[in-house]
């Protein structure tokens, strides 16, 4: 029997207009355009502001806009996932909310947490069930409301973090195109450097919990950091090797964008060069579930049928991971 593979057939993202820079910033926490440009490469991040917004509002203008750009019928996706660690409420999923909003009455749906590596999880998974034969047409949402879990009272994590929302179109090849390997992992020790303190079943919200700002991202930049950097270049260049892949033969890296230093030092360990990997975190900063599909998309013009991409992460969790892809259509 022919292989089938799931090839990437379509992407798009929405970004919400307001832009917030690092001068603005700086106004709001002892920080500088100085300090952050140097530490982690971000000159702006988007937000979404208005009452009664959410994650899912951000990845439903995403969804729709590639059913249009693909000529998909909403009625032909057969399952949406989405990843996100910022969903709309604890439940229903997201997925659920999204698939609503973009009319895919015919989706089975639901959500994926990874933290930053939620992306390349969820592909992974949605690649699996189209490599069934059972599912023709899958949506891949990666999208995150940062902004709502960020204290924009602690600059060590204000600065970084930005909102986004993206969709990517999945369908069966039988050509050699497509999500050819991954590597996932994960390590839940690592759950002590990075983590929201209350909100879940362990600490509930109570009036104690948000006095405490338990409800925002708490993050260990450094240790964090460390681990960042040595997983995410171990596991690029492991699936590089598993894959007979030297540095030549890769188009572009595609890494998740945390901070630009984590960036060049995986794209060092590769051996591939700046202009092969893909960075746009200057003006979107950390969008974690989206980080990766938002430089797809804005790289999509530049990618061509069989370019080799590789794409990385590292999360909260710990989770990393990495996915070999080879890209499946040319600009249109
Ligand atoms: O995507 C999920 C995974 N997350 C990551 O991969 C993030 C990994 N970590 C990082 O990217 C970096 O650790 C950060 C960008 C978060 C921080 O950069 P750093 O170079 O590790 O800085 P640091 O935490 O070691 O802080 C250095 C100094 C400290 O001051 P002192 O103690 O030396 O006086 C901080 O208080 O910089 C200070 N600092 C700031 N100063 C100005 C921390 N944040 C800021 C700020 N502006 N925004």
């Amino acid at each position: 029997m022919t292989k089938l593979r799931a090839a990437i057939t379509g992407i798009n993202a929405y970004l919400p207009d307001f832009i917030l820079t690092n001068e603005e910033l700086s106004r709001m926490v002892e920080t500088s355009d100085e300090w952050i440009t140097t530490r982690t490469g971000i000159k702006e991040r988007r937000i979404l502001k208005g009452e009664g917004l959410g994650t899912s509002d951000l990845g439903a203008p995403a969804v729709k806009g590639l059913l249009e750009k693909t000529n998909t019928d909403p009625l032909d996706v057969d399952m949406l996932i989405c990843a996100t660690v910022t969903p709309d409420m604890q439940f229903p999923a997201t997925a659920n909310i999204i698939s609503d909003k973009s009319g895919l009455k015919n989706a089975w749906s639901y959500d994926l947490n990874a933290a930053c590596s939620s992306y390349i999880y969820a592909l992974t998974t949605a690649s699996q069930f189209i490599e069934t034969g059972k599912y023709k047409k899958i949506i891949v949402v990666g999208a995150d409301k940062m902004s709502s879990i960020v204290d924009y009272e602690d600059r060590a994590t204000c600065v970084i973090f930005g909102d986004a929302g993206t969709a990517t179109l999945l369908e069966p090849t039988t050509e050699d195109f497509g999500v050819m390997d991954s590597i996932l992992r994960s390590d839940g020790s690592g759950r002590i450097h990075l983590h929201q303190k209350a909100g879940g079943s362990v600490k509930p919200a109570s009036h104690q919990s948000v006095d405490a700002r338990e409800h925002f991202i708490y993050q260990e930049g450094q240790a964090v950091f460390k681990f960042a950097v040595t997983n995410m270049a171990d596991i690029s260049v492991e699936i590089m090797k598993n894959n007979g892949l030297k540095s030549e033969d890769i188009a572009y890296l595609v890494p998740h964008q945390a901070n630009l230093r984590i960036i060049e030092a995986t794209a060092r360990r590769m051996g591939i060069k700046k202009e092969q990997v893909m960075i746009n975190i200057y003006r979107y900063g950390n969008t974690t579930s989206a980080t990766i599909p938002l430089c797809l998309w804005e790289w999509e013009d530049k990618m061509k049928k069989g370019d080799n991409i590789i794409l990385s992460a590292f999360g909260g969790g710990f989770t990393w991971g990495s996915i070999y892809l080879k890209w499946a259509y040319d600009p249109k």
